[in-house]
């Protein structure tokens, strides 16, 4: 069984102390590939290094809601030289965040759209984060019209309702571990209304890790039990679940199977 963890950040400082081992424990655990996203410039740049240094590790390089309001003047210009980068397979995590607004709306609109029209421009694949904010994202990329770029919602917190919306609009929908949570019945419904071509799964580590290891610091390994959960959400069996969603991810991040 090879898996692939779509979204995590393994150059987070919370893995300083033992990067290295929980490397190889996610190479153990059946991780084949895994995405480390950026969230601002320096991060994106780590995730480069970390890409160049291990084969099965990809990179994403953009400016997250939540540090939009810090980006600086030049920052286009210096994504636009890392998404260049042979090892930098998607422009992300941008997009809304409401939920917590460490930067003004504004602001976070305005930075989100302008990395939109940078992936348009050098045809990048997207990496969505979208917290309490989908009415607004919806204006956003409806008033784009049929110019939309490829791209995944990560850890998908929309309703079944706004994920039918997502999915016209070609998208993927990537959900990690709060999927396994007690109170997980609006992801389980959304994750019902996504066809098995366009699902994807994602740790987001060290963040939300899946029951049985809620609370503790995630890590890419842990992908496992969101699989699980989502083939037993699905039913299918874990390992056709594991392939299609490898697939999925090579689909959307362009990488030969
Ligand atoms: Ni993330």
């Amino acid at each position: 069984m090879r898996l692939f963890d779509s979204h995590c950040h393994l150059d987070d400082e919370r893995f300083d102390e033992d990067r290295a081992e929980t490397i190889a424990r996610t190479r153990a655990g059946g991780v084949g590939r895994c995405v480390c996203v950026g969230s601002d410039l320096p991060s994106s740049r780590r995730c480069i290094a970390l890409a160049e240094a291990h084969d099965f590790i990809y990179a994403a390089a953009g400016v997250h809601p939540h540090e939009a309001k810090d980006a600086p003047a030049d920052y286009l210009d210096q994504l636009k030289e890392m998404l260049s980068h042979p090892r930098v397979v998607a422009l992300g995590e941008i997009g809304l965040d409401y939920y917590y607004d460490f930067s003004p709306r504004d602001i976070q609109k305005r930075v989100m759209n302008e990395q939109i029209d940078l992936a348009l421009e050098t045809d990048m694949p997207v990496i969505f984060h979208i917290r309490d904010a989908h009415g607004d994202m919806f204006d956003l990329l409806r008033a784009r019209g049929s110019r939309l770029p490829a791209a995944v919602i990560h850890c998908c917190s929309a309703s079944a309702e706004m994920v039918r919306e997502y999915l016209k609009m070609g998208f993927y929908i990537s959900f990690g571990g709060p999927i396994t949570f007690k109170n997980a019945a609006t992801p389980i419904e959304a994750s019902r209304a996504v066809p098995l071509d366009r699902l994807l799964i994602e740790t987001d580590s060290p963040y939300l890790a899946p029951v049985p290891l809620r609370g503790r610091r995630n890590e890419p390994a842990n992908v496992r039990y969101v699989l699980e959960k989502q083939a037993e959400i699905h039913g299918v069996d874990p390992e056709t679940l594991a392939d299609m969603t490898f697939r999925n991810a090579c689909a959307l991040y362009r990488i030969p199977v």
